[in-house]
């Protein structure tokens, strides 16, 4: 085996030939604005531990308005190919996303459903224009008065939804994901491990058809683990008996979500990320994200003792992980390095970039 220079802190399993590790133009320990398919190809080969991260769900989001369902694929199978190169033998990627709820289908049968306990006014926009011509000068209730309806009756068929009281829309099914992922990364050659459940809070408020239909509010996301094809190394310590058996071994996460999608709108919350990386990697190893977000990832990556690496597409979104990097993860960074470094970051300047082939 072929040791490089400068290897001492990169964890590379016995069975690698360590001299695939090129040191690349990217440094660990920052947070990189840009496009992760651009970037990941930057990453030296086989030098990262646990690849963990959470992509645009294709559910209307702010930052995937510019992706077709078509981006959407290229994106995620493109992201996932480029695992395959930098995942180290034996390591792991591992993807948090959830079923598509309302994925639109121009081919799908339409059927308006007949609602037993609601029935929608049988006033149509005809009726309240005749009402208007025939009462000039009457407002809205005074029409609602009339014609026998509700005031907000009235303002639809005027703002020009159909005569049930909904818009016109694309009906719309539910998409699994986790197939299509475990496709794309079996032809990167990356195998699925395991399978977790992530129970969170049951979204209400983001709904759009739990009220008048038989489908449930959305409360559970997958957390798919996938391996590089080599030696796993298996550490029992790396939790304690509680934790092994708290969560550890269980295939179902009761986590609750972020209480305010004020630092982003799809913020995952830190115990998620905590049991990912206690888990799935070792102590001192890489672990990066490439839809990093608000940082969720980069900053348990740093508190639990490993080394990091966001990519993030949108600029105030990268800004925001810096930050969080520099306030909420400063300290514990230096707790971890005391003892390896003379220098402490809240000193000499935070985070400085180290190679990723080795520092
Ligand atoms: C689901 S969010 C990740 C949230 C993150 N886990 C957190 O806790 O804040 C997905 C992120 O991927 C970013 N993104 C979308 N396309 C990207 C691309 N091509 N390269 C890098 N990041 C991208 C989005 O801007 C968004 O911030």
């Amino acid at each position: 085996m072929t040791i490089i220079k400068n290897m001492s802190s990169l964890s590379v399993a016995d069975d690698i030939n360590t001299s695939d590790v090129q040191p690349g133009a990217v440094e660990a320990n920052q947070i990189i604005t840009g496009d992760a398919r651009r970037v990941l190809a930057d990453l030296p080969t086989h030098a990262v531990d646990l690849s963990f991260w959470s992509p645009p769900y294709f559910v209307g989001n702010t930052y995937e308005e510019h992706l077709d369902f078509g981006d959407w694929q290229n994106l995620l199978s493109e992201v996932i190919s480029e695992h395959t190169r930098i995942l180290r033998s034996g390591g792991f990627m591992v993807v948090n996303l959830a079923d598509i709820l309302c994925f639109s289908d121009e081919n799908m049968p339409r059927f308006a459903a007949d609602n037993l306990t609601r029935k929608t006014s049988p006033v149509t926009r005809d009726d309240v224009l005749e009402a208007m011509e025939a009462h000039p000068g009457a407002n809205r209730r005074q029409l609602a008065a009339r014609l026998g309806c509700s005031e907000q009756t009235v303002q639809r068929r005027l703002e020009g939804n159909n005569a049930r009281g909904g818009k016109h829309t694309t009906p719309t099914r539910v998409l699994l994901t986790s197939g299509l992922v475990e496709k794309w990364a079996l032809d990167a050659g990356l195998y699925l491990y395991d399978r977790r459940v992530w129970h969170k809070d049951p979204c209400w408020a983001n709904s759009r058809w739990h009220s008048n239909s038989y489908r449930a509010v959305n409360e559970f996301e997958y957390v798919l683990v996938f391996w590089q094809p080599g030696v796993v190394v298996y550490d029992r310590n790396r939790l304690t008996s509680e934790e092994w058996s708290d969560w550890g071994s269980r295939a179902v996460w009761n986590i609750r979500s972020v209480r305010s999608n004020i630092r982003h709108e799809a913020e995952f919350p830190e115990e998620l990320a905590r049991r990912v990386i206690r888990l799935f990697s070792p102590s001192g190893g890489l672990v990066i994200d490439p839809f990093v977000g608000s940082g969720t990832t980069t900053l348990v990556a740093a508190k639990e003792g490993r080394r990091w690496l966001g990519i993030e597409l949108d600029e105030n979104a990268a800004a925001t992980a810096r930050s969080r990097m520099v306030t909420e993860a400063g300290r514990t960074e230096c707790a971890h390095q005391r003892g390896r470094f003379s220098g402490c970051g809240l000193t000499t300047g935070l985070w400085r970039p180290r190679p990723l082939g080795g520092w």
